[in-house]
């Protein structure tokens, strides 16, 4: 193991576990303003008129009038009102915001404000779609050609439902106005940068009256990328009116109902076959955006670079649309839009296999891309894909070559037993040029005169470690004990920067210009003097350039990987699976310190396993997402842990991340769903084919009962 792998207690752990860090909602009460959201009841309707009671003192309403400037939160698209313009487009979209000194009194208000809506006519399955926000294409080879030749074709359609982040502390955020005017706004989030150049262009200030701070956040997996940019909007378009402070911290069922969420996927994958091989592949993807299009761009751009697997598939097409319908905005959440396509190949692969009479396994083994091979988008694999040899882990932890075989053959009596697999990738940061173009990453260190070093970047610890691991490299590369580097929450008016906290890439990109900087310090480092230094992102050299009008190019420099085996036991009386071991291996470089990166591998693989097998969330056919509590949104609490055993292959040196590391958080949720339904197919016998996710026990015992009758 590299001596920066070693693991040290986490920088914040004292802090979280007696209390003493300050989360948003920790601010004393006194003076600050208590902003609730009038919401939409009507999932598509026009704002006829709002009536608002008289207000006692102190009290505010505030709506798109009271916007200083853009009534559009600055996203990627400039869709996304601030708040609602003439027409409502979902059930909680935001009106207005009540606001006042006493939370009772502002929900008694609340409760008095009539709504006058003009209803129309609203869509609200993904298949009922008119409006398409976006539409991309990949295209490689001859695919019309390779099926005319195919032996057999194949086509399924696949489903995946909706997941909700569901962090421990839900959103929130504050804002006031400073002596100086400016207008500073924090709290819980994940990308800094991005919540100020919303608030400049909703409050129509320049960059220096707005400044932008995190505080101690509990967790985001990214539903706090985009989301407290409009939030945020929210919130301080509030206080300048009030010209108090106000905050606004949502509650869990407002949080599960109104915020975003993993998008639902719906895919139709056809495949040409030839002596056994697969020769094309024609796949149409659709991403249900919800009413407005927040980060669905690069949600699908990642889910359709990734929607043949890590495949050769030397003929492909594949198209991928995200839909406009009226419910709930979805967004980022852990492995951003690949969970959706992995899982979809993963269970393609396997149902070919099952037809062709081969073992999944075997039939996914052949067709595995290589180092130098192209990618989907013609790029190129650059670093050698250690997947074989993380198969080979995997079976000898699992014994998986042998069950898997074993399973297959039929089974009688009440417990049945699958063994699935599944292999995949997340690439490494952003996607496309967006590193290159888009964000020009900034970070700095400064060297007091008494020989500590501060960390300047806008990076965030949203859970993963990054107050952690950043010091540690950087203490790493000064030769430094490591208490003598510290890297704060981020404050827009003290670190330049260095992108959003997203698509792993802190880690990896800002860690290694931080890397970057520590040498460059240590090289004029003058004993009792103060000291700045600053790196800026360079793209690496050997990289493709990346065109997205063409979806042509390295996508991502490099990849991590990822191989899973889920082995259940069906009960055929309850339809209730037991997870008899879940078993992941993972690919992401050097660990920048052991057990961060472990914790960071087991928690995800968990996600993943609840997304594939328990979190069930749906829109009703009003438009109104009716999980909203704990008690009937699922997901895996303690005593849910599978035998879970994690496996790091650390060999694969990254030679552009520090020491080697590579993109880590968002890996280990992405490949849980394939492995689990694949192991739940086999446990239910040999002509059993299954198309979607979350796959409930209602669904087993609903297939079981089918079978009997
Ligand atoms: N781990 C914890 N504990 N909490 C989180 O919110 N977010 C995940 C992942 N791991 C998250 C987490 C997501 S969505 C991302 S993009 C990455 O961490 C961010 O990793 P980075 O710091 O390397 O960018
Ligand atoms: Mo992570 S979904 O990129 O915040």
């Amino acid at each position: 193991m590299e001596k920066i792998s070693a693991s040290v207690v986490k920088r914040d752990h004292e802090a979280k576990i007696s209390g003493e860090a300050v989360y948003v909602g920790d601010y004393p009460q006194e003076e600050i303003l208590t902003g609730k959201m009038l919401r939409s009841t009507k999932a598509k309707a026009r704002l006829v008129k709002v009536v608002v009671p008289e207000l006692p003192e102190g009290y505010y309403y505030v709506d798109k009038s009271d916007v200083p400037g853009d009534n559009n939160v600055n996203i990627v698209k400039d869709d996304t009102p601030v708040y609602a313009r003439e027409t409502v487009e979902y059930i909680g979209e935001p009106i207005g915001m009540l606001c006042g000194p006493d939370e009772t009194v502002v929900d008694q208000i609340l409760s008095q404000i009539e709504v006058v809506y003009e209803e129309l006519e609203p869509i609200v399955d993904i298949r009922d779609f008119d409006t398409v926000f976006f539409d991309y294409e990949i295209k490689k080879g001859d695919v019309a050609q390779a099926f005319a030749e195919a032996d057999k074709v194949y086509e399924e359609t696949f489903e995946t439902g909706y997941q909700d982040q569901t962090y421990l502390e839900t959103q929130g955020l504050m804002a006031e106005i400073m002596e100086d005017g400016k207008v500073f706004l924090h709290g819980s989030m994940q990308c800094p940068y991005y919540v100020k150049g919303a608030l400049m262009r909703a409050l129509g200030l320049g960059p220096d009256k707005v400044r932008i701070a995190q505080d101690a956040t509990g967790g985001g997996f990214g539903g706090k990328e985009a989301f407290p940019s409009i939030l945020g909007c929210q919130v301080a378009v509030a206080a300048v009116k009030a010209g108090q402070p106000v905050r606004c911290i949502f509650g869990r069922r407002e949080d599960l109902e109104f915020t975003s969420k993993r998008h639902p996927s719906l895919s139709t994958y056809k495949a040409a076959v030839k002596n056994g091989q697969i020769t094309a592949m024609d796949i149409d993807v659709k991403f249900n955006s919800g009413a407005y299009t927040t980060l669905s761009a690069v949600v699908l751009q990642r889910g359709i670079i990734c929607a043949n697997g890590i495949y050769n598939v030397p003929n492909l097409y594949m198209r991928g649309r995200a839909v406009k319908t009226n419910t709930t905005p979805t967004g980022a959440y852990r492995g951003f839009g690949a969970p959706q396509t992995f899982f979809s190949a993963e269970m393609l692969m396997d149902h070919i296999a099952l037809d062709l009479g081969m073992d999944s396994l075997e039939f996914k083994e052949k067709h595995l891309v290589r180092q130098g091979d192209d990618t989907a988008t013609s790029g190129k694999y650059h670093f050698h894909v250690p997947v074989p040899l993380m198969i080979d882990k995997v079976d000898k932890a699992c014994d998986l070559r042998r069950k898997h075989k074993e399973y297959a053959k039929p089974q009688t009596g009440r417990y049945r037993k699958g063994i699935g697999v599944s292999m995949y990738f997340h690439g490494a940061g952003f996607t496309g040029s967006g590193e290159r173009d888009i964000i020009k990453a900034v970070a700095k260190l400064r060297k007091f005169a008494d020989g500590r070093v501060q960390i300047l970047a806008s990076n965030t610890d949203i859970g993963q470690g990054l107050r952690t691991t950043f010091p540690k490299i950087v203490a790493h590369e000064l030769n430094l004990p490591l208490d003598k580097v510290f890297y704060n929450y981020p404050d827009t008016d003290v670190v330049p920067d260095s992108g959003p906290t997203v698509a792993s890439r802190s880690l990896m990109t800002v860690g290694e210009l931080l890397r970057r900087a520590a040498i460059k310090l240590r090289e004029i480092w003058v004993e009792g003097k103060e000291q700045i230094v600053e790196e800026h992102y360079k793209e690496p050299d050997f990289m493709i350039p990346f065109y997205i009008d063409k979806f042509q190019g390295d996508a991502y420099p490099t990849y991590s990987w990822g191989v899973n085996a889920i082995e259940v036991e069906v009960d055929t009386y309850t339809g209730l699976t037991n997870i008899l071991g879940a078993y992941g291996c993972f690919d992401i470089g050097t660990p920048m310190d052991y057990n961060i990166a472990v914790g960071q591998m087991e928690g995800g693989f968990l996600q993943g396993i609840g997304y594939a097998s328990i979190e069930n969330m749906k829109a009703d056919a009003k438009g109104r997402i009716r999980n909203n509590s704990f008690s009937d949104y699922l997901i895996p609490t303690a005593v849910d842990v599978p035998n879970m055993q994690v496996i790091m292959h650390v060999d694969e040196k990254y030679p552009y991340g520090p020491y080697g590391a590579k993109g880590a958080g968002e890996l280990p949720l992405v490949g849980a769903p394939g492995a689990y339904v694949e192991a739940v197919e086999q446990a239910m016998g040999k002509n059993v084919r299954l198309h979607h996710i979350p796959f409930t026990a209602e669904d087993t015992l609903r297939m079981l009962m089918e079978e009997k009758s």
